[in-house]
C-alpha cells in the first residue's frame, strides 16, 4: 500500500518544482520513486527541501539536488506521510520525531499532499496514537507535569539501539502524549501545548493538508484513492 501511494504522489510532481521531501517510511518510498523519475529524465530541475536528517541523507544518496529551507521563500509542493488523518484532514505527525521541520516545510508550501495507507484514517485524533511533543531536554519533566494537569498521560520516547531517550535532529527530546478523551479540538490543543514553556512544537498539523492519497487493498488488488474532506 505504501509503495503504490508513494508512486501516485510522484505523479503530482512537475518539472522545475521546489519540493518538500517528507520523512518516514512512506515518504522515503516517495523520494526513491522521485529519484527514478529524475534519473529517467521524466522530471527535470527538481529541487528538494528536506524535512529531516533522514530525507536529507536519502536525497543526497539518490542525487536529488537540495536547498536549505532558509534559502527558499516558498515551496511548490510538499509530500509527507502522517500517523493519523481525521475526516477534516487534521493530522497527527511526528512518529519519526521529525515534526518540527515537517511543519516548517508544510507551512511554507503552496500545497501539502499527504500519503498514507488506510490504517492511518481515524474518526477522531489521539484515541490510540500518542501526540508527539518536542521539548527542550532540561524541560521534559516540567512539561510532562503540566500536560498531566491537562489530562494527558505522557512518556519520554526511548531509543532503540541506544541507551536513553530519542534525541531529535534539533537535539531535543520527545514526549508522546495520550489525552484521556483524545483530541476533540485539534486547533485549540495545538496552541495550548505550544504555549507550555519548554515546548518546541507538537505533531498536530491543523488546516495544513490540502490533499490526502490513501492506499488500500481491495479484492487483493492495491488501489489509491483520494477521500474528500468533511466540512
Ligand atoms: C515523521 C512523520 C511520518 O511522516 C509519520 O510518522 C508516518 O510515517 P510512516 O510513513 O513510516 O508510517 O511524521 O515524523
Amino acid at each position: 500500500m505504501k509503495h503504490i501511494v508513494a508512486n501516485a504522489a510522484v505523479k503530482e510532481v512537475k518539472s522545475e518544482m521546489i519540493l518538500g521531501l517528507g520523512s518516514g517510511s512512506t515518504a522515503a518510498l516517495m523520494i526513491r520513486s522521485l529519484a527514478d523519475e529524475i534519473r529517467s529524465g521524466k522530471l527535470k530541475n527538481i529541487t528538494g527541501v528536506a524535512t529531516s536528517f533522514q530525507s536529507e541523507v536519502l536525497a543526497m544518496e539518490l542525487n536529488i539536488p537540495l536547498i536549505d529551507l532558509a534559502s527558499v521563500s516558498q515551496i511548490d509542493l510538499a509530500i509527507d506521510g502522517a500517523d493519523e488523518v481525521d475526516p477534516r484532514f487534521q493530522l497527527i505527525k511526528g512518529g519519526g520525531a521529525c515534526h518540527v521541520r515537517e511543519k516548517l516545510v508544510a507551512s511554507k508550501s503552496n500545497k501539502l499532499l499527504i500519503v498514507v495507507d488506510e490504517t492511518k484514517l481515524v474518526q477522531s485524533l489521539n484515541k490510540s496514537f500518542p501526540l508527539p511533543v518536542e521539548v527542550l531536554p532540561s524541560a521534559w519533566k516540567q512539561v510532562k507535569e503540566i500536560i498531566s494537569e491537562m489530562d494527558g498521560d505522557s512518556s519520554l520516547r526511548m531509543a532503540t539501539k541506544k541507551a536513553g531517550p530519542v534525541v531529535t535532529d534539533q537535539g531535543n527530546l520527545i514526549l508522546d502524549v495520550l489525552f484521556n478523551d483524545g483530541i476533540k479540538n485539534p486547533k485549540e490543543m495545538e496552541m495550548k501545548i505550544n504555549n507550555i514553556p519548554g515546548v518546541l512544537e507538537n505533531g498536530l498539523f491543523v488546516d495544513l493538508a490540502d490533499k490526502v492519497l490513501v492506499g488500500r487493498i481491495k479484492n487483493n488488488v492495491p488501489i489509491v484513492y483520494t477521500p474528500s474532506v468533511s466540512s
